[in-house]
């Protein structure tokens, strides 16, 4: 069941070092590629990065918080043209979100980096690091990473008793869904 799925899913920081199979990757894109649109406009593009020296590099694309991709398999960078679509960060939420769950139904983890609004150590916009370090063009927005390998440990599931039920309202802001 989806919901099973989205109980297991934990952001995943440290990996065990086996590689990712190759099918693994074409479905987590597929997800990616059939996420929803605004307009149906597909603004995002993807990029999958495996070299080592590169996923070194990502992990300095922010002040913190990006370090543990230095030891991911892959990173997958979401961007998006934003002429192609007002809401833009939108898309590309959606589309990340989605790769993250179905990793996870594939027993990877996976963490999401955010990129857009962040710094690197040295002031740098963490945007325009990731995109010269990849070679993006300047029109390209980057809204941010996932980190992707096999977990090196456990995460414990979430339990449906202690969600956050009181974010939600019924009918009226602060009133409570009836037992
Ligand atoms: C929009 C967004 C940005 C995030 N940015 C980062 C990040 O830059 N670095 C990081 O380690 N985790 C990041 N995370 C992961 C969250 O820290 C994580 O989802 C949260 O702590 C809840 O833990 P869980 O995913 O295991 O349930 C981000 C998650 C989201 C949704």
């Amino acid at each position: 069941m989806y919901l099973d799925l989205l109980k297991e899913r934990r952001s995943i920081r440290n990996y065990s070092g086996r590689e990712v199979e190759g099918e693994d990757i074409q479905q987590i894109i597929q997800a990616a590629l059939l996420s929803p649109t605004s307009r149906g406009s597909r603004p995002w593009r993807f990029v999958l990065v495996d070299d080592p020296d590169l996923l070194e590099d990502l992990a300095a694309a922010k002040e913190e918080g990006s370090e543990f991709v230095s030891g991911a398999e892959m990173a997958i960078v979401v961007a998006a043209d934003p002429r192609a679509s007002d809401v833009w960060i939108e898309d590309c939420a959606i589309a990340a979100a989605n790769m993250h769950n179905i990793a996870a139904g594939m027993d990877l983890g996976s963490c999401w980096v955010q990129i857009r609004r962040r710094k690197c150590k040295d002031g740098k916009s963490s945007e325009k690091y990731v995109r010269e370090l990849l070679g993006l063009s300047e029109q390209l927005r980057v809204a941010c990473f996932l980190a992707v390998g096999y977990p090196e440990d456990n995460k414990e599931s979430r339990r449906l008793e202690d969600l956050s039920y009181e974010k939600v309202h019924y009918n009226y802001y602060g009133q409570d869904i009836p037992e």
